[in-house]
């Protein structure tokens, strides 16, 4: 599947997110090894500390659902005028799943879509040694 169009559903999920508190809204596709996409939003909470993001709510939905392959991730910002990359949590996160060549599409409201790789933006992988890889 292109990364436009993972973009796509990504940009649709957002409008699920739960964020009374930033307002800004979240969506995140997951290609799945399996060709299903496994979508996410950021979900937050009173307790502002608690608050999970979007990359990270859909990773622990495919997981919940026996998908642990991941292909590539696109993330969607519609409230900001500019393309938003993944959080540092995230990308500890993503990392996990994620080989160096893994892409990484993200991008607001204005059209840009930047594609990257999980090894663009996290090159120094922390605590590599303990994934098993
Ligand atoms: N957020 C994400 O869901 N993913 C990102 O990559 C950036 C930030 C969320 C966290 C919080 O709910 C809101 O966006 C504002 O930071």
């Amino acid at each position: 599947m292109e990364l436009e169009k993972l973009f796509e559903l990504a940009t649709e999920v957002a409008n699920r997110s739960y964020s009374p508190y930033s307002k800004f809204r979240v969506g995140a596709a997951l290609l799945c090894g399996d060709g299903t996409v496994v979508l996410g939003t950021n979900v937050e909470n009173r307790s502002y500390g608690l608050g999970i993001c979007a990359e990270r709510s859909a990773i622990v939905t495919a997981l919940t659902q026996g998908k642990g392959d991941f292909r590539a991730i696109a993330v969607s910002t519609p409230d900001s005028d500019y393309p938003v990359s993944p959080c540092g949590a995230c990308r500890q996160v993503l990392s996990e799943f994620a080989s160096k060549d893994f892409p990484v599409a993200f991008g607001g409201a204005d059209g840009r879509l930047v594609k990257t790789t999980m090894g663009e933006l996290f090159p120094f992988d922390a605590l590599h040694e303990l994934a098993g890889k």
